[in-house]
């Protein structure tokens, strides 16, 4: 079986569902669920023997390592991490200690376990650490796309916290011969976004009448992936990567955030439209972000070259399904605002399960 962490949050949860789907072997899900990890998003797997949910922290080190010893999975999947960096910048205590302290807490753990295992497990035996393109730090309009040799320049107290891990990953493989994999990928979107984030954001204040903010002028760039697209380009990655390596994933969709908006707004005119008129009309242009990176773009072509994985989806067909996910799911979306969401826990899981 495999150990992912932070599986109950926005891509975690869209990976374990694609895993359950997609291979026979099972999945332990260790999340702390915090504000950003819900178990609604996991209700399809109740009942499933092959998902074992565990609530506890990346930074419990006795979890961990009663956790390894009795589950003996053959990779780790690592996706806990404080995400937002609106909220990195207002609290980076979270980030540092879940994204550097947790990440080197489950590496220690991780190379106990692995340096325990018989010679051919531990040949076998990967510890796959999800990162972001935001490392690598802005680009200029005309610059190429980030590489895997990029230099590293992150410039937000998220993408620092992120780079110090991938460091930390690095160094472990380097040092102690950890089997480690690392994936960089671009801004993700799809179904069990925490609306907190650009898309998610924009569909719910627009079906709620509400003002879209958008960040200064609206022209910094993000390259967008749809989520499952990335939970298979792990899975590529996870099933023939070569250890030590980093690999980029991104969706070769580099858009501005205004055309971001425009697109979601407009998809609403056809799909919900709203007596008052265009959707458009809500789009508000407030405060840039301190420190707003002005544009993210991918070159995935080692990923490509290497394990052959592209993206199935398109930016136009992503969004689509995209927004008529959040139209579907009003329940969801309810729960998650209203706070709801965090009760999932008592209500649907006996206390300690799993663990
Ligand atoms: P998310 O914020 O939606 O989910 C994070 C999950 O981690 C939540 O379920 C949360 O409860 C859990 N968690 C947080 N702290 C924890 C701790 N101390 N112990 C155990 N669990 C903890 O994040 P996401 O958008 O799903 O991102 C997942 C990973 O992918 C992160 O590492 C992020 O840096 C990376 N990433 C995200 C994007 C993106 O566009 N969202 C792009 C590239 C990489
Ligand atoms: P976000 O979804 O927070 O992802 P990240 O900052 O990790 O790229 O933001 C995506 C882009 O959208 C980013 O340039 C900031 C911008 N943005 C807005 O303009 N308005 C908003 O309300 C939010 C949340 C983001």
């Amino acid at each position: 079986m495999i150990l992912v962490t932070g599986g109950a949050g926005f891509i975690g949860s869209n990976f374990v569902l694609d895993w359950v789907a997609e291979t026979s072997e099972p999945v332990v899900n260790l999340d702390a669920l915090t504000y950003a990890g819900n178990l609604r998003n996991l209700a399809a797997l109740q009942g499933d023997a092959r998902h074992v949910f565990v609530h506890g922290d990346i930074c419990d080190r006795p979890l961990l390592d009663s956790l390894l010893s009795r589950y003996r999975p053959r990779a780790i999947v690592h996706f806990a991490a404080e995400s937002h960096v609106d909220r990195s910048i207002h609290g980076p205590a979270a980030f540092v200690r879940t994204n550097v302290e947790g990440s080197f807490t489950l590496l220690e753990a991780a190379r106990a376990h692995w340096s325990a295992l018989p010679a051919d497990e531990q040949g076998a035996f990967r510890f796959h650490h999800v990162s972001t393109d935001e490392v690598y730090g802005s680009l200029g309009p005309g610059d190429a796309a980030f590489t895997e040799d990029h230099p590293y320049q992150p410039n937000s107290p998220y993408s620092a916290s992120k780079a110090a891990s991938d460091h930390l990953v690095r160094a472990w493989h380097h040092t102690y011969g950890l089997p480690v994999l690392t994936t960089n990928c671009s801004n993700n979107y799809g179904p069990w976004h925490f609306p907190e984030k650009l898309i998610p954001l924009m569909i719910v204040n627009a079906l709620a009448g509400k003002p879209l903010p958008v960040y200064g002028d609206g022209q910094n760039v993000r390259d967008w992936l749809y989520v499952k697209d990335h939970a298979a380009g792990i899975r590529a990655v996870l099933a023939a990567g070569r250890p030590g390596e980093t690999y980029n994933i991104g969706g070769w969709n580099e858009k501005t955030n205004l055309e971001i908006v425009h697109t979601v707004c407009d998809l609403l005119d056809e799909l919900r439209p709203d007596p008052a008129g265009p959707y458009r009309r809500l789009v508000t242009f407030v405060k840039d972000r301190p420190g707003h990176d002005r544009r993210y773009a991918i070159d995935a072509r080692k990923i490509e070259r290497e394990l052959g994985w592209r993206p199935a989806e398109t930016f136009e067909t992503g969004i689509r399904k995209t927004v008529q996910w959040y139209l579907d799911h009003p329940d969801w979306v309810a729960e998650v605002q209203s706070g709801a969401y965090r009760q999932w826990l008592a209500t649907q899981y006996a206390p300690g399960a799993g663990a």
